[in-house]
């Protein structure tokens, strides 16, 4: 039985989950907007561009070690629990795209799922195409210069900056075209492309009736709220856990 309050999932839902930085916010990691947000304290075009990269990448590393810090010292908390034990129940019937970088839905057991702004703990090289490889490693004064590829060129974060191209696209859109549920968890919906998934589902009809029904879970109401089939006000960690009613 399911009650007002819930999602009701049956069994031929498939569901597309897209998590932003609210989702872990009761794990005490900063959102971006907002009062004290990670954008308070740093202005996006130094950190998190490849401008600000080539101006200062000592700064970039000192924000990213600042953030992996963070993230090492932080535990996924009941939302993430709750996003892998609803993957556990739908299995090959559930996608997870996150906009995070930190690794606590992995952590809370969630498998089937993408990181399209790039993950936190993994660093790249800015010339060549090798392999992102797995960096947990925290740069306070090293040099950029100390921080060399093979090819000769740098070892940055393998996150996606502004203007740069998201990662995974192909599979999202293809699971864009196959979901029947969209949850969209804590991100303020201003951010593309993340911010159109809702608008992309909104525009899926089958016999002049809507495919996806849409629906929002965070403190506040995102920029896009009203393409929403329904917006469940409140934190994620409180929210989540009694959402889902699955038939
Ligand atoms: N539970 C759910 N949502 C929450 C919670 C919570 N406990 N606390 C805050 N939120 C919501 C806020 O209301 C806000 O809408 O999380 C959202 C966070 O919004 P942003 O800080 O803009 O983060 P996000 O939407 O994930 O940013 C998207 O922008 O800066 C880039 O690449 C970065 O991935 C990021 C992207």
């Amino acid at each position: 039985m399911s009650n007002s309050k819930q999602i009701e999932i049956c069994e031929n839902d498939h569901v597309f989950v897209l998590t932003g930085a609210g989702v872990s916010a009761e794990s005490g990691l900063a959102t971006f907007r907002g009062a004290g947000g990670l954008w308070e304290g740093e202005r996006v075009e130094d950190v998190a561009s490849p401008g600000g990269w080539k101006r200062d990448p000592e700064r970039v590393w000192r924000f990213y070690s600042m953030r992996r810090k963070a993230a090492l010292l932080a535990e996924p908390n009941p939302a993430h629990a709750a996003l892998a034990k609803l993957e556990h129940k739908l299995g090959e019937r559930y996608f997870l795209c996150t906009q995070n970088v930190d690794d606590l839905h992995e952590r809370a057991g969630s498998r089937n799922l993408v990181h399209m702004h790039g993950e936190l703990f993994q660093s790249c090289c800015d010339s060549c195409t090798r392999e992102p490889f797995t960096d947990k490693r925290i740069f306070c004064q090293t040099k950029a210069e100390q921080l060399r590829c093979e090819c000769g060129g740098h070892i940055r974060p393998n996150i996606v900056w502004f203007g740069e191209v998201p990662f995974h696209m192909d599979r999202i859109i293809e699971e864009l075209h196959r979901c029947t549920v969209m949850l969209v968890v804590g991100t303020s919906g201003v951010v593309q492309p993340a911010a159109s998934f809702v608008h992309w589902a909104n525009e899926r009809y089958t016999g002049g009736s809507a495919v996806v029904r849409t629906y929002y879970v965070g403190p506040e109401h995102p920029a896009n709220a009203e393409a929403f089939t329904r917006v469940f006000q409140g934190k994620a960690g409180e929210v989540l856990p009694h959402l889902f009613a699955v038939l």
